[in-house]
């Protein structure tokens, strides 16, 4: 099938390679010229495992292409996809300029049936409005063209976007036209594999099923990192307790995992923007609030076990950060709980010294040169005479360090474990104090 797709984030470049990959004859617009002519020539401008051979072979192959030039693009899609950013407003909801203006450009261009489909993350009721800006462009143009709009949201975790797109878990299309539906139904019979993946409902329900997962899953982290609060307090382990709620298959073992608060592109912002959306009907959503407010606490957690323990004389101390990204295979920092303690330890006068395997360029471009941040490029060499070790993203090449090395060449020796990833016990063994979170010693 012919596939149009506008934007080329996460979510647009990933689908669009995808559905390449399957056949399709892909096209992916995007107004950022200098990013179209780095993704035709094969450098993707993201971390994103597995993503680059196949932008480059399905480019190579003629099945996918990246353009600035809306207009031909939108006469190519028999299916043409809305997958440009909804960045939070002011007040925390999701701003929809880009969108609506993608909604307008198709309004002004289609000359046959088309179907609109909605990826980007848009709180209920944006289906409608798609609708309306694209027949408004239509009334404008003096022309009735039959289209539909469809939502269609996407479910992708950076790190395993492309394994996440390729083998969905669900396909949520959100649809009351039952010729847009069969459209859908044809693109992704490919991707339904043994049994049909596709969840049909209305468009409501499809935009808020989207809210309600990342909500969910953001909810399950807080609720555990207040447990781990709870745990500091009594003396228990919250490795145990979380080992012991898994267990039982109503909970399960997934997003238990306390640590220094969720980060990236979603559920922090997903969060506010269905609790602003409650709020704007009237109901007080006080479960999201809270939600918010457990994780706004805990990424200030890993700084105040610091300052405890240093007594507040961090002024001149140099602190080592093992991992920078929101968490591993990825180099994003967006919301990363990273920033917030590097910006506390800047605060209080210390300096940072940090290894990430991916995001030291993303961490620059944020930064710039600064004298009290050093990105190094080895894990040891970041440890090498600093006052303090802390963990922040779970990379695997952390999980098992040599002890004693670390303990030779940290000053004080010491760790504050973000993500758990240590046994106490051992890292005590080998002289080296121990802090984690939730792990009943650490008050
Ligand atoms: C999230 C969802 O998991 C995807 O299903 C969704 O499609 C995506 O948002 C989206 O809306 O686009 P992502 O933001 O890539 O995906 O990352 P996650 O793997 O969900 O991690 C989010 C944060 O939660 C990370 O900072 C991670 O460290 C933290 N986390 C996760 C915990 O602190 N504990 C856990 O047990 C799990």
């Amino acid at each position: 099938m012919k596939v149009t797709i506008f934007g080329t984030g996460y979510v647009g470049l990933v689908t669009g390679t995808c559905l390449a990959e399957m056949g399709n004859h892909v096209v992916c617009v995007d107004v950022d010229a200098g990013k179209v002519d780095r993704l035709k020539a094969g450098d993707i401008p993201i971390y994103e495992p597995g993503l680059e051979p196949m932008v480059v072979r399905n480019h190579g192959d003629g099945r996918l292409d990246f353009t600035t030039d809306a207009v031909p693009a939108v006469g190519h899609g028999e299916v043409v996809f809305i997958a440009v950013g909804t960045p939070p407003d002011e007040d925390g909801s999701a701003d929809l300029q880009y969108v609506l203006a993608v909604a307008k450009t198709i309004g002004d261009n289609i000359d046959r049936y088309t179907v609109v489909v909605n990826k980007s993350t848009v709180p209920v009721g944006t289906a409608d409005r798609v609708r309306g800006a694209v027949s408004a462009r239509l009334q404008a143009r003096g022309v009735e063209i039959p289209f539909d709009v469809v939502s269609n949201p996407e479910f992708l975790k950076e790190g395993d976007a492309v394994e996440d797109c390729m083998r969905p878990d669900r396909i949520i299309v959100g649809a009351s036209s039952p010729k847009a539906i069969a459209v859908l139904r044809k693109l992704y019979a490919p991707f339904n594999r043994n049994h049909d993946r596709m969840v049909v409902m209305d468009e409501r329900s499809a935009e808020l099923t989207k809210y309600a997962a990342n909500a969910m899953l953001a909810t399950k982290i807080s609720f555990m990192n207040e447990i781990a609060n709870i745990a500091e307090h009594v003396g228990a382990d919250v490795e145990l307790v979380r080992q012991g709620i898994g267990a039982d298959p109503r909970i399960g073992y997934h997003f238990i995992y306390p640590g220094a608060g969720y980060g990236g592109s979603c559920f922090p912002k997903d969060v506010q923007a269905l609790a602003r959306t409650a709020h704007a009907v009237g109901y007080d959503a006080r479960l999201l609030d809270a939600v918010e407010a457990v994780n706004n606490s805990q990424k200030s957690r890993l700084f105040a076990l610091l300052s405890r323990h240093f007594g507040g004389e961090l002024k001149g101390r140099t602190i080592a950060l093992w991992g920078l990204a929101f968490k591993p295979n990825t180099d994003d920092m967006r919301e990363a709980s990273s920033r917030r303690l590097m910006e506390q330890l800047w605060e209080a006068g210390a300096r940072v010294r940090a290894f990430d395997p991916e995001a030291a360029d993303e961490t620059r471009r944020i930064y710039g040169e600064r004298d009290d941040l050093r990105l190094v490029d080895r894990p040891y060499e970041a440890i090498d005479g600093a006052d303090a070790l802390m963990i922040v993203t779970e990379w695997k090449a952390f999980r098992a360090p040599d002890f004693a090395r670390v303990k030779s060449l940290l000053t004080i020796p010491v760790i504050f474990d973000g993500r758990n990833l240590y046994d106490p016990a051992t890292v005590e063994e080998a002289g080296i104090a121990y802090y984690g979170i939730g792990r009943g010693r650490s008050l």
